[in-house]
């Protein structure tokens, strides 16, 4: 079972795409990209193509194409580790308002004290992010729209990353919520799995809610909003329903079922397989700890890296003597060594 295969709907042409760029920019590394991208890959180099159509920014272009050279080739298992992450998610919200069917916050107990990320401790995250990672994902263990300075934050971080995603429930948002993603985010992802069987896999939701709030995106959408939608499920064996989305978002993908609320239960596998989890991104957690993967729901291997303040940055931690053991491990093929890792359900994936 791959990490990332995903039903994408995207229908860019990759190796085109690699080729219209390479007349335009001089480097040699990311024509081998057409080897190995993600199914997302084709889409940012067409948006960062017709920006480049309207503006002509050449180091914009190439910034583009040399982080998803970084992204990608980690992803792969072609390794390059430098000071960042192409990638940092951060948790704006442990705490969700939707139990899914198949997902950790079935774990009450866990998750019961919990709270919040405080607008300072973004602030700082921001600060120390921007010029140095190129891609953020708002999304780890909960629902970041629940966060009470969500617009704050989507204001402060604006025009600051080549690509800033979200992935919500859908549920909560409101037309000032909209706005404030619609002028700051790139992606937008919405969890919706079906159309008939909603309320059986999102336990506390409301389709019609959450329809009407995809809808209520749809329109309120301008040609000047840089950004890309996408309604994006987990496939459990449930009727195929997304033709149904087409209308309100640009894409529509699935991925596959993954046991992650039961991870901790699985049988012990020995893979001496190399995960490219903590060689490409890093999740920061709400209260500024930090861990390296998100199938590690109670974060058990980021219990002894540094947590993230005004004093310790992202590229300490990122450097960090505990981080760089954990990958080490993983390169010279001791994973089963690492608790979780090795309950892992992907134990013969590169990513
Ligand atoms: C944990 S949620 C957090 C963000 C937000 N609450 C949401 O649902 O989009 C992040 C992503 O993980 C997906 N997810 C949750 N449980 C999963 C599972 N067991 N297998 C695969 N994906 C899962 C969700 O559908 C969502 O796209
Ligand atoms: S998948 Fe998202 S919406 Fe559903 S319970 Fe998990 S965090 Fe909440």
């Amino acid at each position: 079972m791959a990490r990332f295969k995903s039903l994408c709907t995207t229908e860019e042409n990759c190796e085109k795409l690699v080729r219209d760029i390479s007349t335009i920019i001089d480097s040699d590394n990311f024509l081998s990209l057409v080897d190995f991208y993600t199914p997302y890959t084709p889409t940012r180099l067409k948006i960062a193509l017709d920006q480049y159509q309207i503006d002509g920014d050449v180091n914009k272009l190439e910034e583009e194409i040399q982080a998803r050279y970084l992204y990608d080739s980690n992803i792969s298992g072609n390794i390059i580790v430098k000071d960042y992450p192409p990638l940092v998610h951060i948790e704006l919200s442990p705490i969700c308002n939707y139990r899914c069917k198949f997902c950790f916050q079935q774990d009450e107990e866990h998750f019961k004290d919990m709270d919040f990320m405080s607008l300072d401790l973004f602030k700082i995250i921001i600060d120390q992010l921007e010029g140095n990672v190129p891609y953020i994902t708002f999304s780890n263990r909960g629902e970041p729209t629940m966060n009470p300075h969500f617009i704050e934050m989507m204001e402060y971080c604006r025009g600051k990353f080549l690509d800033i995603k979200i992935n919500t429930n859908g549920s909560l948002l409101t037309r000032d919520k909209i706005e404030s993603i619609l002028n700051t985010v790139n992606t937008l992802a919405f969890s919706v799995d079906s159309v008939k069987e909603y309320s059986e896999y999102r336990v506390n939701g409301n389709f019609e809610r959450v329809m009407n709030n995809i809808k209520l995106v749809h329109e309120m959408r301008k040609p000047h909003h840089n950004i890309v939608t996408r309604v994006s499920g987990v496939y459990c064996g449930q009727e195929d329903d997304s033709k149904y989305f087409d209308q309100y978002v640009d894409q529509t993908s699935f991925i596959q079922y993954h046991p992650w609320k039961e991870i901790y239960d699985l049988p012990t596998h020995q893979s001496k397989v190399l995960c490219t989890e903590p060689f490409y991104r890093m999740y920061i957690l709400y209260d500024g700890s930090v861990n390296s993967c998100d199938v590690d729901y109670k974060a058990v291997i980021g219990k002894n890296f540094p947590k993230i303040s005004k004093d310790m940055s992202v590229k300490d931690v990122w450097k960090s003597h505990e981080l760089s053991r954990i990958r080490n491990m993983h390169m010279s093929g001791k994973r089963s060594c690492i608790y979780p890792c090795n309950k892992c359900p992907f134990p013969e994936a590169a990513g």
